[in-house]
């Protein structure tokens, strides 16, 4: 119970925030596709990110021995197959989800867990005074960091959604609460005789065309901003909920399933 591999490990895990910012910081400044086409120095990337030398060469390092990068003679860096995932140009790149989890938004509501606990307010209210969505309402910046994440990971699940749902039948569909309309996209290219719309908030939908035009079927979804809690359009036949319910309190949750009833 007491043994040293367990204090190792333990160690390890209270100090996982370093490796969670360190991987961010990488992710943001896009080292992952510097080395994609084989291994650079630090002074190499360091001059790419416009980044201070001796400190990102200490980054590189630190996540080395975490696997992340390998360092290899003539002060080079490689890509290994955890660091292939922050390429932003392979499918189901997880560079969005590791630039979202070291931004402000994530690492400041983190920051107030402890005060979550204590007083039943959620973390991410302590730390911004208001909830998520209100808030990114008015950053943009903290909007596009979090709807990228999104998109990426919801683009990553389509297949899997596709394989194990049978949407024959279905000719619309409304993706409530859709964000930049990832999923819905994915559907409607493999139901090509399929309609859908895509209901978000007014500031998120409108960054969605170029997404669905990218996917080809903007000519089969109608972009709808709104407030998912006042209402949902009515007579479709399959009302998607990705990701959404676990956002609120259940007497929202009510009343959001209420209006797609
Ligand atoms: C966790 S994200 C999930 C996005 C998408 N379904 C996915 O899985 O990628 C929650 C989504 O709900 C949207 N949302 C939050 N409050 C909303 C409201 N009152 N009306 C409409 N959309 C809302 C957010 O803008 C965001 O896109």
């Amino acid at each position: 119970m007491q043994g040293a591999l367990g204090a190792a490990e333990m160690r390890r895990l209270i100090t996982g925030f370093s490796v969670t910012m360190a991987v961010s910081a990488v992710a943001e400044l896009g080292i992952a596709d510097h080395l994609s086409h084989g291994p650079k120095t630090a002074s190499d990337l360091a001059r790419l990110s416009g980044t201070h030398e001796g400190y990102l060469t200490r980054v590189l390092r630190y996540l080395a021995s975490e696997g992340v990068f390998e360092e290899q003679p003539g002060d080079l860096f490689a890509l290994t197959e955890r660091s292939y995932w922050l390429r932003s140009d392979v499918p189901g790149s997880m560079r969005p989800r590791a630039i979202y989890m070291g931004s402000a938004m994530s690492w400041m509501a983190w920051g107030n867990l402890l005060q979550c606990l204590r007083t039943g307010t959620s973390a991410f209210h302590v730390a911004f005074g208001e909830d998520i969505f209100d808030y990114l309402k008015r950053q943009p910046d903290a909007a596009a960091t979090f709807n990228t994440f999104m998109a990426g990971q919801t683009a990553a699940s389509v297949d899997a959604v596709l394989a194990t749902y049978d949407f024959a039948g279905v000719r619309e569909l409304v993706d409530v609460g859709g964000g930049r309309g990832a999923l819905l996209a994915g559907i409607l290219r493999a139901n090509p005789d399929m309609h859908g719309v895509l209901l978000d908030m007014p500031e998120v939908i409108a960054t969605a065309q170029p997404l669905l035009d990218q996917a080809g079927v903007s000519d089969r979804c109608r972009l709808l901003g709104g407030d998912f809690f006042e209402a949902v359009p009515a007579g479709a036949d399959l009302y998607v909920l990705k990701f959404i319910l676990h956002d609120w309190p259940d007497d929202r949750c009510i009343r959001l399933l209420r209006n797609c009833r």
